[in-house]
């Protein structure tokens, strides 16, 4: 049918809500009537208002009357590029696709495909001379982003705000998005690591099996997951009494060899008589409802199930008190899966349309399912996340969510679902989670190594090489397939594996820097590597590499040939990047192993590393040994931030941290690092501080 676009009656309006930030809205009308955000961290009262026809970007509503849709279309300058977009199966410049918010468990994904596991309806444009916008369509409902040519949102569900961040650069949209939406808390340090995960290791045997071998093998990791089959029956919140007959003491070992642990929870709850949560559920009243009023059933795992209502604040405290046992087990961290909720036995995968929330009024109030569907993964981590914290109170909690929507990395980190193992999913692992990154999620990367199929050592061997840089590093597979731990495919990968958590560990000062930068902007942990020079247009749509930080540029090998040519960013004033490779364990020099990615130095920065340990709190006589790794730049300077705390607990709230500032500066043909400025109450470590001056031949040395 052909759609028709019909202008909305009156004119949109558009109020301040910070600096450089406008809420627009389709009328005064619709401004007034508009939906509680649960996208925002806080409601935003309006500064002032400005008028829509001043601004440089701004909405254009009208309703499309073929799908009924409010549309919103958004003219962008020639030659900009779009990023963001949530998790999008393809490559990082976004440029002509469709997309659409609708949370799916979509198993075998592939390229192009419209709609995966998180729902963000945000655009980061980028324009020619650097400057750049973000685009937020604020609605939960089910949003077609169509980047054919501009912006155009088409949603369900009526009338929605749009929010456009307009700055000087794609980092301060970035801070922008971060002043909207949050930013993610401190994760602890544990969960920075390395993580092994497969679906399942069971017995408890196979867990021991395969954290001992770690140990053995001096294959840094910090944690193991257990997936599903450690439950009895996959129901949640229980424990096979044969495969897993003492949880605490299997937990207290891993933590005796270093191994922090997480384990699964689903939101589908076993309907049965008998059992202590579907009965608490019952007696509560805490299931989602149909139509009609009747508790609503759809089949996961465990068979017919119910589903709690997130929605609901009484129904979250429910959920929360939950973990109170559960968290006694010694379990460190708790990972929400199926949560979009995945339903088996419809075709649309998922429960009625007209299923019914009785949401929290700050949420919007009791509605029906497709106005909520986007946010229940969310608001399930959210109830999960403040029952870890209730249950451990002087910890840090982490929490992993499959579903999620704009704003959730409040409450979890998030990964890139049922991948494949085949080259175009390792290929596009790179952009996917730069995307993520890019629209909000700075906690992200996929299952290293594929879920789906097996995958074969070259693929594995190329994917934990740079997979291991990711700000989320978990190897997982499926059911059924071969064995995919990092000694399985033999020698040779094994030795790239190690190398290659190897540089996790030692570049580990600065990766935890750079989650504490985000913890505080909102700034992204793997950024594209265009942030390096966001006026370089070669650099607009280069997908092999990205940058850790803002100083470090990871270049993949990301086609079994080895054949792609990356675009790296120039030389600053000329200077160029340098290369720069650790001596590997075994002596030689870590960029002789051509399966991992090259790593570049940007020039003027300084790299807090420290030594090769095997988990968080390995040998702590070494980790208080820092290895600067200095690049000056063209008036022989450099500089750069260190951010240290106690990896563990909230006394970093209270001053209980350090951040030094280094700078770097050449004094009689020698390069001096100093600290220029140093920040927080905790002790500075009494250590050794190692300089290594990259890209030059000169000497270095630290200087108190
Ligand atoms: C889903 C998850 C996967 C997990 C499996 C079993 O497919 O995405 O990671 O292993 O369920 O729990």
């Amino acid at each position: 049918m052909l759609a028709i676009a019909t202008p909305i009656a009156h004119a949109q309006v558009a109020e301040v809500i910070g600096d450089g930030i406008i809420r627009y809205d389709a009328s005064l009308e619709a401004r007034q009537n508009r939906r509680p955000s649960i996208a925002l961290v806080q409601p935003f009262t309006a500064i002032g208002d400005v008028n829509p026809d001043n601004m440089a970007i701004s909405p254009e509503y009208s309703m499309d009357s073929g799908s009924g849709r409010t549309v919103a279309s958004i003219d962008i300058p020639e030659g900009t590029s779009l990023y963001g977009t949530g998790m999008c199966a393809g490559p990082l410049l976004r440029n002509g696709f469709v997309t659409e918010t609708w949370n799916l468990d979509a198993f075998g994904y592939g390229l192009g495909d419209p709609n995966l596991y998180t729902s963000q309806p945000w655009v980061l444009g980028v324009r020619p001379d650097g400057t750049a916008f973000g685009v937020l369509a604020d609605t939960t409902y089910r949003t077609q982003i169509d980047l054919r040519g501009g912006i155009t949102f088409r949603a369900e569900g009526g009338n929605f705000a749009v929010i456009i961040v307009d700055r000087d650069s794609p980092q301060e949209v970035m801070e922008g998005l971060g002043e909207l939406t949050g930013s993610i808390a401190m994760p602890p340090r544990w969960a920075v690591g390395y993580h092994q995960c497969r679906y399942s290791y069971n017995p408890e045997s196979r867990v021991r099996e395969v954290a001992q071998t770690f140990r053995d093998k001096e294959i840094p990791a910090d944690v193991i997951w257990m997936d599903i089959d450690y439950m009895d029956e996959y129901r949640v919140f229980t424990f096979d009494k044969e495969q897993f007959p003492d949880p605490k003491g299997l937990n207290d070992w891993l933590d005796s060899i270093g191994w922090s642990n997480v384990w699964m929870i689903d939101p589908g709850v076993k309907d049965e008589d008998g059992y202590f949560v579907s009965d608490s559920g019952d007696e509560h009243d805490v299931w989602v409802r149909d139509k009609d009023g009747n508790v609503y059933n759809g089949e996961v795992w465990p068979g017919v199930c119910v589903f709690p209502d997130y929605l609901n604040r009484d129904v979250r405290n429910w959920w929360a008190g939950l973990y109170k046992d559960f968290m006694s087990y010694n379990i460190d961290g708790v990972w929400n899966d199926m949560n979009e909720p995945a339903v088996f036995n419809v075709a649309s995968k998922t429960m009625p349309e007209d299923n019914v929330h009785r949401a929290d009024p700050e949420l919007g109030g009791t509605d029906t399912h497709d106005r909520y569907h986007n946010v229940y993964g969310m608001q399930m981590i959210r109830a999960t996340r403040e029952g870890v914290m209730a249950a451990n109170p002087d910890k840090r909690p982490f929490v992993l969510s499959r579903a999620n929507y704009i704003g959730g990395h409040r409450y979890g980190a998030t990964w890139t679902g049922d991948n494949s193992a085949n080259w175009p999913h390792l290929e596009m692992s790179i952009p996917m989670t730069l995307n993520l990154s890019l629209s909000g999620q700075p906690f992200v990367g996929p299952d290293i190594g594929g879920f789906a199929f097996n995958g074969d050592g070259e693929l594995f061997q190329r994917w934990i090489g740079f997979g291991s840089l990711f700000p989320f590093s978990r190897g997982h597979t499926a059911k059924g397939n071969i064995d995919k731990e990092p000694w399985s495919f033999g020698p040779e990968v094994e030795a790239t594996s190690r190398r290659a958590l190897e540089r996790r560990y030692r570049l580990m000062p600065m990766l935890y820097t750079a989650f504490h930068e985000s913890s505080e902007s909102g700034m992204p942990i793997a950024q594209p590597t265009f942030f390096a020079d966001p006026t370089d247009l070669a650099l607009r749509s280069e997908d092999d590499s990205f940058l850790l930080g803002e100083d470090l540029l990871v270049v993949c090998k990301t086609t079994p040939e080895m054949d792609r040519v990356p675009v790296l960013p120039g030389a600053v004033d000329g200077v160029e990047w340098a290369e720069f490779d650790f001596p590997s364990y075994d002596g030689g020099r870590d960029s002789k192993d051509s399966a991992l990615p090259q790593l570049y130095i940007r020039p003027g920065s300084i790299i807090p590393t420290g030594p090769v340990h095997q988990y968080f709190g390995d040998r702590p006589d070494q980790r208080d040994e820092l290895t600067l790794l200095v690049h000056l730049d063209a008036n022989g300077e450099a500089e750069g931030d260190l951010y240290e705390d106690a990896g563990e607990g909230f006394g970093y709230m209270m001053g209980e941290y350090l951040e030094t500032e280094f700078v770097a500066s050449v004094e009689k043909g020698r390069v001096v690092v100093r600290i220029n400025e140093q920040d927080g109450k905790m002790a500075q470590p009494d250590r050794k501080i190692n300089v290594i001056v990259v890209g030059s031949d000169k000497k270095g040395r630290f200087e108190d």
